[in-house]
């Protein structure tokens, strides 16, 4: 009897108390909110939406910035301090995803690790994949980075689409990693797998479905005028299904046959508890590992697109990174990961491309779980933090002339790795307990793409029908998208000699 008087007065005092609590504090700068819609009209929903919301934050002189509309509450962080103090320090309360609709509901990529809110779940596929690829021991993956990389260089030179050719390089290695299959075997595999990542992009972009912010339109059916969303959703649903089953039930048949190879769905797979209930334990695996393989497809593809415009853009830079490769490898050797220490211009062009261009300008939103206090604002209990990962990595204090690219300014005088120069990996890959698993593989593969690249070539410009070169532009994909990446681009890979052939066992001429 007590309980049942107590009980609600005490859910009241929460209640006014929290109200209170937030009336004490006002909410960050922002754009006014209007009634009713809020701020519905004023949030970024086109192409690059990072240099909206960097241009929001400059507009209001803050580092730190709040937007809502339709009950979603949106707080934008723009600077290193504000991701690390809140992202970081304050992980426990910060390191959830916010649901959504289209992408999570209506597509079903929401129980996958990269959208999963932080439950019991997203901790069991994120220790699979910390199991099969610990940061502690990259050594683990470079034959097979190697080898995806030397299979990249002999197809270079006579390419006809960039795009698909990264796309096979990473896959060759990612499939690898995740289900054991080798770089043949991948490769029927790969057209689902970038419509159904394209399609993760787009319906992923905060802003690109109204469905995300009314809700109640997803009961509207498929045939109502207006609702190609619903279309689309089921199409791209299929798209998810298939990625996920089709690769994992080859590796578990090759497992019941005795032929699978290690990889990380067979790890897990061997680790499965017998005496409890196996679909939900298979279920895990599955979502891992195609979060393994998608987070680590389109992202390295796009990163190494961005290096390959760079250069065609910045000819002076490949002069130099050719030089300091012809300082440490004897004629016809190919890079391999122990020159990493001798080859810091190498080293410094990786983290540009990270830098300058990141793939994920604004990370992935991470979901707040309760109400808090940061810098005398309030911020509410379940809203979405954008880190502005390209306005940090574009902070004029840490990278003087941040729009030009520029491996140098990682460099000491003496031409080594300048420590007291932020490496943009510590922003690029994520923060707190939500950043990026597969960082240390990524940069592997990416290091050692760029040295073997440039140790081989010259990426010099189209030529037109004269034999004129033909100017290159730098354009990137208008969105809106999480991604940034260039739109496809054309150039030459001249090869810089013969020496190397007989290493790669083709004729490159
Ligand atoms: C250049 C390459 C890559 C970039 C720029 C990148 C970037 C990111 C970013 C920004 C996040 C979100 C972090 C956050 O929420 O704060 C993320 C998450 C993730 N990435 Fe990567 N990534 C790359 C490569 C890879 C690779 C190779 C893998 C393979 C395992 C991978 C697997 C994942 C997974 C599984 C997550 C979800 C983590 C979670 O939500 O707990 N990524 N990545």
């Amino acid at each position: 009897m007590a309980y049942a008087v107590v009980a609600p007065l005490v859910v009241l005092f929460l209640i006014l108390y929290s109200r209170r609590k937030s009336r004490q504090y006002p909410l960050p700068p922002g754009p006014r909110k209007f009634p009713i819609v809020e701020n519905l009209f004023q949030i970024p929903s086109g192409g690059f939406l990072w240099l909206d919301y960097a241009e929001l934050c400059r507009k209001y002189e803050s580092d730190i910035i709040h937007l809502s509309a339709l009950g979603n509450s949106i707080i934008v962080l723009n600077s290193a301090k504000t991701a690390s103090d809140l992202l970081e320090k304050r992980s426990s309360i910060y390191s959830s995803r916010p649901p959504t609709v289209m992408l999570g509901e209506l597509m079903g990529w929401g129980s996958t690790l990269i959208f999963r809110p932080n439950d019991d779940s997203w901790k069991s596929q994120r220790r699979i994949i910390n199991q099969a690829l610990p940061p502690t021991d990259p050594k683990r993956f470079h034959p097979k980075q190697l080898s995806a990389t030397h299979d990249l260089l002999r197809v270079l030179p006579h390419s006809d689409n960039l795009i698909r050719d990264f796309s096979r390089w990473a896959a060759a290695f990612i499939m690898d990693v995740t289900y054991g299959l080798d770089a043949a075997e991948a490769q029927p595999y790969l057209p689902t797998a970038v419509a159904a990542l394209d399609s993760m992009a787009t319906a992923g972009t905060p802003g690109a479905f109204y469905v995300d912010q009314i809700p109640i339109l997803k009961y509207v059916p498929e045939w109502f005028p207006g609702a190609d969303f619903k279309r689309k959703a089921r199409e791209w649903s299929d798209l998810r299904v298939k990625m996920t089953e089709t690769a994992f039930n080859v590796t578990k048949q090759r497992m019941a046959m005795g032929t699978a190879t290690q990889s990380l769905t067979l790890a897990a797979l061997e680790q499965i508890d017998r005496t409890q209930d196996l679909t939900s334990q298979e279920d895990i695996i599955k979502k891992a590992s195609v979060t393994a393989y998608g987070g680590g497809s389109d992202t390295i593809v796009a990163a190494l697109g961005s290096f390959i415009l760079n250069m065609l853009m910045n000819p002076e830079i490949q002069i130099k990174a050719h030089e300091q490769l012809e300082k440490v490898l004897g004629p016809g050797d190919l890079p391999s990961f122990s020159d990493e220490p001798l080859l810091p211009y190498i080293t410094a062009i990786t983290q540009e491309a990270l830098r300058h261009n990141p793939v994920t300008p604004l990370a992935f939103p991470h979901e707040l779980t309760q109400d808090d206090i940061y810098e005398g604002y309030f911020l509410p209990k379940k809203s979405i933090i954008m880190p502005n990962v390209w306005s940090i990595l574009h902070n004029e204090e840490d990278y003087p002339n941040a729009e030009v690219f520029n491996p140098s300014r990682f460099l000491d005088a003496d031409g080594k790795m300048n420590s007291k120069v932020k490496d943009p990996a510590n922003t690029a890959f994520g923060f707190g307990r939500r950043a990026c698993p597969g960082k240390h593989i990524a940069l592997g593969s990416l290091w050692i793409a760029v040295a073997s690249i440039l140790t081989c070539y010259s990426i010099e410009p189209e030529l037109d029908e004269h034999g004129k070169p033909v100017k290159p532009k730098a354009e990137w994909y208008p969105g809106p998208t999480l991604f940034n990446h260039p739109l496809p681009f054309k150039c030459r890979f001249v090869p810089r000699s013969r020496d190397v052939e007989a290493s790669l066992g083709v004729s490159l001429i």
